[in-house]
């Protein structure tokens, strides 16, 4: 039987961290679905068109190399506009969502889009702010070279582009739970999501 968690919300809102606690939690699977856009927008940057890229994407590729950069996610954010771009990534989305056993997707339009039907979703933000420092401490500890004022600017351009696109935008779904990061220790951040899931898991998977 599936059972799937959507947790959508902007960069560095805590996102990532929440969903593999609540996979690792529950014994689910775990998709980070912007994985798929950084590794076409990855492509894009090597000089490769952006539809064609998403059509030829393999799961291989999203294991290579360190798409975690900053112009990688730029990049990402950019292809991702691309109605084309984000159609040829549905399947390979709806089909891991439906894997026995549970599963988590993040991203952006899990809720919404790839998976209305989800038994929870839940919408995790943080002031951009907190999250341009959350994500210049992560930079900076890979050794990028980086600002705060261009970390946040990023995140800014970054939140403006996914939020205001015309296909499939950054929004909370009607029946989502908010989840706000800004002062919450990830340990808590975590449990609210446990305690929520929790309540709508059945009682025996
Ligand atoms: O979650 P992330 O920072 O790795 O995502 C990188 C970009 O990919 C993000 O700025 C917008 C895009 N994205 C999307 O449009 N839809 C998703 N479900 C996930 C990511």
């Amino acid at each position: 039987m599936s059972f799937t968690v959507a947790i959508d919300g902007p960069a560095a809102a805590g996102k990532g961290t929440i969903s593999k606690g609540v996979a690792a939690h529950f014994g689910f699977a775990h998709l980070d679905t912007g994985l798929l856009y950084r590794a076409v927008g990855r492509r894009t940057l090597e000089g490769m068109e952006p539809v064609a890229a998403a059509q030829a994407l393999t799961a291989e590729e999203l294991g290579q190399g360190d798409l975690r950069t900053a112009e990688i996610a730029q990049a990402a954010s950019k292809v991702a506009v691309v109605p084309e771009v984000r159609a040829a990534l549905v399947d390979f989305q709806r089909a891991f969502a439906r894997r026995a056993g549970g599963s988590v997707l993040d991203g952006r339009d899990i809720g919404t889009v790839i998976c209305p039907e989800a038994e929870v979703k839940l919408f995790v933000t943080a002031s951009a702010e907190v999250r341009a420092e959350r994500r210049f401490l992560e930079l900076s500890a890979k050794g990028a070279e980086v600002t705060r004022e261009q970390v946040l600017s990023d995140v800014r351009e970054r939140d403006a582009r996914d939020s205001e696109r015309s296909t499939a935008p950054m929004k909370p779904a009607d029946d989502a739970m908010l989840l706000d990061t800004s002062d919450l220790s990830i340990e808590a951040a975590l449990a609210q999501a446990v305690a929520v899931i929790e309540q709508k898991r059945p009682a025996t998977p």
